[in-house]
């Protein structure tokens, strides 16, 4: 029998489980973990201790912290095996593909892999956690031909990340602006790759399968891919007085805008005024990048021509120039933003499957009926 009960396409509006995490009201432009404003936990906090609280769903007290801090430590390198993998990677892959192989390779490795306890599951998160920072810097030093730099102890998580990326050490004042970027993406709701992390789950399969989904997922332009799309943007664009006209023709054609428009948000999205605000903090210290004089001239475009529509900038609009003002390459920006949603991913299939039940949506059929089986050569 026909199954007549509406389409949520996209699954828009579906409500499919309950969650303790995070909530979004996208018409006021509110995020919130645990009840906490998102600016808050930027202004705050550090991704250490929003990783432990979302993979706990509560706060952590400072020893609780102390000790997920030194276990994120402690797990920080990775198997030579791993690095030869990666060493032997083809040339000119875009690092998603890598870090997608990566993981998967890392599960063969990992003893633990497949149990899927909460225990085992939360185990097996911090190690990603932690792995995950050296994993994606060890990718972008064999990318680019250099020596793959080994972790130190004696930074913080966001730092050691820039000191593998780059081979230097970063400034306070960049390791922590790199600290809220993290803060900022690491967990987001019932986004399209924690779905597809939850999906995976669902079926009780291993984490390390869970996070390659997500991987996948996080991977394509609609979602994470999306800041790498607006550097690409900004670099067709090339100068800020041809922003305007530029954008302008986009919209008369009914062409996309990066960077610009949420499923959710339908007013400015919380996480693109902090780093909005950075920006232009930088700004007025250094004065204006070309990069930013074209993203404001893109924010007033599209807010006078489709805000009406609530389109406005979302989180990947600023996220970009934040990056390429650290020194890091636009193919390591989703990377990077896997780097912060492992967290959201493994506190998500953590809290799912404590409670967990299949996911099995369906599909209304609209092809033929009552057809039979034609013999090849009668076609
Ligand atoms: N540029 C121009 N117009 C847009 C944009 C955009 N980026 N996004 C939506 N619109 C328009 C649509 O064309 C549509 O217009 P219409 O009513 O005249 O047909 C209207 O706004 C509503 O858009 P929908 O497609 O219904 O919005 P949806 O919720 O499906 O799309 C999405 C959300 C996929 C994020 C979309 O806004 C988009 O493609 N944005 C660009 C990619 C991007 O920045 N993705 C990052 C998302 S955030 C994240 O993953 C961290």
């Amino acid at each position: 029998m026909t199954n007549t009960a509406n389409i949520a396409k996209g699954l828009e509006g579906v409500l499919f489980t309950e969650s303790k995490l995070t909530f979004i009201n996208g018409s006021e432009g509110i995020l919130t973990h645990l009840g906490i404003p998102i600016q808050e936990w930027a202004e705050n906090s550090t991704f250490e201790e929003l990783s432990l609280a979302l993979l706990e769903a509560r706060l952590p007290t400072a020893e609780e912290l102390a000790r997920f801090d030194a276990d994120l430590k402690a797990n920080r390198a990775v198997p030579q095996s791993l690095l030869d993998v990666i060493q032997a990677m083809p040339r000119g892959v875009h690092p998603m593909q890598a870090l997608r192989t990566a993981v998967s390779y890392l599960g063969l490795l990992d003893a633990q892999a497949e149990e899927t306890t909460e225990e085992a599951r939360r185990a097996i998160s911090v190690r990603m956690i932690a792995q995950f920072a050296t994993v994606i810097a060890a990718i972008n030093r064999a990318q680019e031909g250099q020596e793959i730099v080994a972790p130190r102890m004696d930074l913080t998580h966001a730092g050691n990340f820039l000191y593998m990326l780059t081979g230097k050490e970063p400034t306070q004042e960049q390791a922590r602006l790199f600290d809220i970027a993290l803060v900022l993406h690491a967990d987001h709701g019932m986004n399209a790759s924690t779905f597809t992390a939850i999906a995976t789950a669902s079926t009780l399969s291993d984490m390390y399968s869970c996070i390659t989904s997500a991987i996948g997922a996080l991977k394509g332009p609609l979602h994470g891919g999306a800041n790498e799309a607006v550097m690409d943007m900004l670099d067709e664009i090339g100068t800020p007085e041809k922003a305007a006209e530029y954008i302008g023709g986009k919209l008369d054609r009914k062409e996309k805008v990066m960077g610009v428009g949420h499923r959710v948000y339908k007013y400015f999205d919380p996480r693109s005024r902090v780093l909005r605000d950075y920006a232009e903090h930088v700004a007025n210290k250094e004065g204006k990048s070309q990069y930013y004089q074209i993203l404001e001239t893109i924010e007033r475009v599209v807010v006078e021509r489709i805000g009406s529509k609530g389109i406005y900038p979302n989180v990947d609009f600023y996220s970009g120039t934040v990056y390429s003002d650290l020194g890091i390459k636009k193919e390591y920006f989703t990377p990077i933003f896997a780097l912060a949603r492992i967290s959201g991913w493994c506190a998500s299939v953590i809290e799912y499957t404590r409670d967990n039940r299949l996911l099995r949506p369906d599909a209304r059929y609209i092809g033929e009926t009552d057809q039979h089986y034609v013999p090849l050569q009668e076609r």
